[in-house]
């Protein structure tokens, strides 16, 4: 997702510095960006080739790649987090990241499961710091939530709403809490699915079928389990559990995702979840 964010911004001209741990994950996020791209050019100047690729062009020029955290967040008015979702991983580079940033700068988490007040403990700056929530595939989703903490200030939020309003998005405000708004209705709904068909009521291609043409979904349960990963789905619904914040009848443990993530099927990014690809 973190190469989605870099891109909506770039696409707005903001200068983007997209930071990762090695060179191979920064050229698989470029991969990402570039095939990307070339859709939303592709779509937004239909017959003119020479457009398509000036905005290639220039968005890929808004955006430099880097493996040196403390040089990319010297002078960064805002910092987007989206690495793994581990709370002490997302602590520990918070707390570095207040240490070198400007004072005056603002942290977000596109965290979709943990506690934003949690992570932003470990920073000094709780005001400055609330979730930047966005959705996949980031260029084509309209939506991000933006998460105010009990801490978050006011102006914080205003500048972060203004920031999804610059990508051309549709903010939501939403309070700190489990799932947020989107997962925490979505999530039940992806477990009930698999639950079903544990049942045997129906096989994992009617029941997509079904949403999609009975309830005007884009995609069904099992095709949008895969498309998120199965290991997110599974992480998020552990999560849920053990931390006790949600319903447990709403996320109990399901056999078949617990299967499917221990043989290392993960869904469409490992080629194989509860579809082929
Ligand atoms: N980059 C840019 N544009 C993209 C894109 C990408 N990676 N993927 C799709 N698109 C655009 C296409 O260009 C196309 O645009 P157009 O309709 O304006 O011409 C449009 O999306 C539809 O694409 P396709 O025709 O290729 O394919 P589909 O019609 O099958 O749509 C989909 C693909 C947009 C992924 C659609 O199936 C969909 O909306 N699915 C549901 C996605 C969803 O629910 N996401 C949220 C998941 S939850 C989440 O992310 C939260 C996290 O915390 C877990």
């Amino acid at each position: 997702m973190g190469a989605g964010i870099v891109q909506v911004a770039a696409q707005k001209g903001y200068a983007v510095t997209m930071v990762d741990l090695d060179e191979s994950s920064l050229e698989r996020g470029k991969g990402i960006i570039n095939s990307s791209l070339k859709r939303v050019a592709k779509k937004q100047f239909k017959d003119d080739e020479q457009k398509q690729s000036e905005f290639i062009k220039s968005t890929l020029s808004s955006i430099k790649t880097s493996t040196d955290l403390s040089k990319s967040a010297e002078s960064a008015d805002l910092i987007v987090e989206a690495i793994v979702e581990n709370l002490q991983k997302k602590q520990k580079l918070f707390s570095s990241l207040d240490k070198i940033a400007p004072k005056d700068s603002i942290f977000a988490s596109n965290t979709s499961s943990l506690p934003i007040i949690e992570i932003a403990k470990a920073t000094d700056r709780t005001d400055k710091f609330a979730g930047l929530h966005f959705f996949n595939p980031v260029p084509q989703m309209k939506l991000v939530e933006v998460v105010k903490t009990e801490s978050t200030s006011d102006e914080t939020h205003h500048a972060l709403m203004e920031f999804s309003k610059k990508l051309d998005k549709t903010p939501v405000t939403c309070k700190d809490t489990p799932g947020f708004i989107v997962n925490r209705l979505l999530v039940p709904y992806l477990l009930e699915a698999i639950r079903l068909v544990e049942r045997g009521v129906a096989t994992p291609g009617d029941v997509d079928t079904a949403m999609k043409l009975g309830a005007g979904m884009p995609m069904g349960p099992f095709e949008l389990s895969d498309f998120v990963g199965l290991d997110t789905l599974k992480s998020i619904a552990d999560g849920w559990r053990e931390g006790g914040q949600v319903d447990s009848n709403l996320v109990v443990k399901i056999k078949t995702l617990d299967d499917l993530v221990r043989a290392g099927n993960l869904g469409r990014k490992t080629g194989k979840g509860f579809f082929s690809y």
